[in-house]
């Protein structure tokens, strides 16, 4: 390490101070005061945290800047679409860099701790900060923010107040009106998901049913793109996550979007389903405890409202202060926890492949 006068007094480094000054001083002791003061100096090494992220939001960066600010600790970010992380931690293994791993969805999430890349956390904080249902049993991974997954109407096309409820998707009233996004995608299998543990595996099954056969278009891609065919008046009735509505009401994806989204109405569903992103720490992590300081950080009270402010969001308690999330309203969260969600994912997928969810 190269030891610079200046590095010694921004270091506020008493002893640091003393030995630069002998060692210019007394030209002897040279090389053992030099061995002295890296052995002082080695602590004030700059620490840091890598950050595997499936969350591609810019704003996250805010968040990463006022932790480092906050504790002086250095976050590296890596970002990576929710599927390749997993896959890309896999093939590190034990020499992956990452020491925290960040992902979107209860299935993502709980994908990597049963591949056995996360390492469970011991702390008093995380638990009394991320409620019970939104963090996994063996304490592998802990909830930071929440998402809804809303029911969008055209008014032109669909009656307000006709629905109220996911099990009113499935009417046969609502036939050639609903849109649905692609199989593929975790939202909707977590919606899937959600059912089958609510209602059982037979009602369920029978609501997807009903689901498809209402559907007379292809299958989105996109829940922005969902949308946007809402707004225009090509379908009646989608499903979405909230925080696409809300971003495009915002005007965050550009005026058009934002002219769109005013032929749009969103509908809380009561109970709603409630999913999360959420962050665990690396089973390889080489730098532990700042992992877990900054899950911390993510989970409390302000970690969660900073990161879930600048996406739309909703944080771990309370719901969100942006003026489109209030006139959402509160929601009513049904009961089923994340866990079992990931746990009935399986379940879900071949439900919607076995009747005709393309
Ligand atoms: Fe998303």
């Amino acid at each position: 390490m190269r030891i610079s006068q200046q590095s010694a007094l921004n270091s506020h480094n008493m002893i640091a101070c003393l030995l630069l000054i002998m060692k210019r001083q007394v030209g002897i002791f040279h090389g053992v005061v030099l061995l002295a003061a890296t052995a002082v100096m080695q602590p004030l090494e700059a620490k840091e945290v890598r950050v595997y992220s499936g969350r591609h939001y810019n704003t996250d960066r805010e968040v990463y800047k006022k932790f480092s600010q906050e504790t002086g600790i250095k976050v590296r970010l890596i970002e990576a679409s929710g599927i390749s992380l997993v896959e890309r931690l896999k093939r590190e293994g034990s020499n992956s860099k990452a020491d925290v791993i960040m992902l979107v969805d209860s299935a993502r999430i709980n994908n990597a701790a049963r591949a056995g890349l996360l390492a469970p956390i011991q702390s008093k904080q995380l638990v009394e900060d991320v409620p019970k249902k939104f963090r996994d049993p063996s304490n592998r991974w802990f909830g930071l923010t929440r998402r809804v997954r809303a029911i969008i109407i055209n008014p032109s096309k669909i009656q307000a107040g006709s629905i109220k409820s996911y099990a009113d998707l499935a009417k046969p009233e609502f036939k050639g009106k609903l849109c649905l996004r692609k199989r593929k995608n975790v939202y909707n299998q977590s919606l899937v998901a959600d059912q089958v543990v609510l209602k059982g595996q037979a009602k369920a099954t029978q609501w997807v049913k009903g689901l498809v056969s209402n559907v007379e278009q292809p299958y989105f891609s996109g829940d922005i793109s969902l949308i946007r065919a809402v707004g225009q008046g090509k379908c009646g009735i989608g499903v979405v996550n909230h925080y696409y509505f809300a971003r495009m009401q915002a005007g965050k994806t550009g005026q058009k979007d934002q002219t769109i989204s005013q032929s749009v109405q969103l509908i809380m569903p009561n109970p709603a389903h409630v999913n999360i992103s959420a962050a665990g720490l690396a089973k390889s992590a080489k730098n532990r405890s700042e992992g877990i300081q900054l899950i911390e950080y993510l989970a409390s009270p302000k970690g969660s409202q900073e990161l879930s402010g600048p996406t739309y969001e909703y944080p771990l308690k309370g719901y969100g202060t942006s003026k489109q999330l209030k006139a959402f309203g509160q929601f009513n969260p049904d009961n089923v926890s994340i866990s079992q969600l990931a746990d009935t994912q399986k379940m879900a997928i071949q439900i919607m492949a076995e009747n005709g969810w393309r």
